[in-house]
């Protein structure tokens, strides 16, 4: 509070976490199954009422600050951090909402930047779940996570699908999310790991054609759809047909590296169910083997991996108490989850960690995590 000052009014507090996909991998903008969980790490938002119209913005991550309006000017883009949270604001704008006050917002982020797990939807989903508390409105999470999404989509310009802000604002502690992308149906799906815990390890490679490629991808599943809705118009998503329909129909596409996206999509959707079957089944074996199979679907069919997520997944499952391992979220980079025995995690991080860079030449991290709650407000916050 010593950047801010004394104010009569009080600060209140809330926490949104990052996320981690479990498995189901670019499966949310093909209308398919998902199934990511909250960390227990995220981003703090200390919010205050001011007696002006002004909005500020200030990180304890971050030197840049901005403050706004909140009486009508355009708001505008400046390829600072506080793009995310204005986004939010324009699109609590859009939706009718006008602030009655003007606040002041500190955040604080444990999430690594550029890592791929969510850092930026956790902070715009803070962000809209403050904002509406603060001025004693709803908040619905789902409508929070689909308005986040709009502010990464229009304001920021990155054309992500629904799985990151529905998990940030939706997840509970020890549950994954099973959610249908395409309708927004989803369970808590329990995840009991007992002796097993998450391994995250961080590629640290630098970001690059993330973007370009994920719009890549995201082309090339359109391809395959319109081709196939000439056999079935009535095909919305790649992820309504079972891979048997699949099997029936890929011939019909021509073009190799199309027919292999579509190939991906359709069996990872089905892999997310049986997936869910064995942890419901107590099963966290055939769980790791999914997560794997993932991986390779990833690599071989989806080509979304790249030499430092395979290295990693490759030097996890030589670990004896890995179950399973597979890149997580747009890939390129980014981060692998694991699930290892608790006994082989220090053995993991230093072996992994060691011929990783042996064969990389970067140094990875590592985040051992439970699953978080998704947003809040931190109770007995100062
Ligand atoms: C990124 C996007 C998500 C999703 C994943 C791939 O994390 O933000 O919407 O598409 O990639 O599963």
């Amino acid at each position: 509070m010593d950047r801010y000052g004394e104010s009569e009014h009080p600060a209140r507090v809330f926490n949104a976490p990052g996320r981690v996909n479990l498995i189901g991998e670019h499966l949310d903008y093909n209308g398919g199954y998902v199934l990511p969980a909250a960390l227990e790490f995220g981003t703090t938002l200390i919010i205050r009422r001011r007696d002006d119209d002004q909005i500020s913005f200030t990180s304890t991550n971050m030197d840049d600050t901005r403050t706004i309006s909140i009486n009508g000017e355009a708001l505008n883009r400046t390829d600072q951090w506080t793009d995310y949270p204005i986004g939010v604001i324009s699109e609590l704008n859009k939706l009718g909402y006008r602030l009655s006050c003007g606040y002041d917002l500190l955040y604080q982020g444990d999430i690594p930047n550029g890592a791929g797990l969510s850092s930026s939807a956790s902070l715009e989903v803070v962000t809209a779940f403050a904002l509406l508390s603060m001025e004693g409105k709803e908040t619905d999470t789902v409508e929070i996570a689909k308005l986040s999404q709009k502010a990464e989509n229009l304001f920021i310009g990155v054309n992500s699908g629904i799985m990151d802000q529905f998990a940030v604002a939706n997840g509970k502690a020890d549950h994954a999310i099973l959610l249908m992308c395409d309708t927004l149906e989803y369970e808590l799906v329990p995840f009991q790991t007992g002796a097993y815990q998450i391994v995250i390890a961080n590629t640290n490679k630098r970001r690059g054609l993330v973007d370009s490629k994920y719009n890549e991808r995201r082309s090339e599943c359109d391809r395959a759809l319109e081709i196939l809705q000439q056999e079935i118009p009535a095909l919305t998503y790649l992820a309504q047909l079972n891979p048997e329909q699949f099997a029936s129909l890929q011939d019909t596409i021509q073009d190799e590296t199309v027919r292999r996206r579509a190939k991906h999509v359709v069996e990872e959707n089905q892999r997310v169910l049986d997936s869910v079957k064995s942890l419901r089944a107590g099963d966290l074996e055939a769980f790791g083997q999914y997560m794997t199979q993932s991986h390779n679907s990833l690599r071989y069919l989806y080509e979304v991996t790249g030499d430092e997520l395979d290295a990693l997944v490759e030097e996890a499952q030589r670990i004896p108490g890995t179950l399973g391992s597979r890149m997580t979220g747009a890939g390129f980079g980014g981060c692998t989850v694991s699930l290892v025995h608790q006994d082989s995690v220090e053995r993991f991080i230093a072996e992994v960690g060691e011929n990783y860079e042996a064969r990389t030449g970067l140094k990875s991290d590592f985040y051992v995590c439970g699953v978080g709650h998704g947003v809040h407000e931190v109770k007995g916050g100062k």
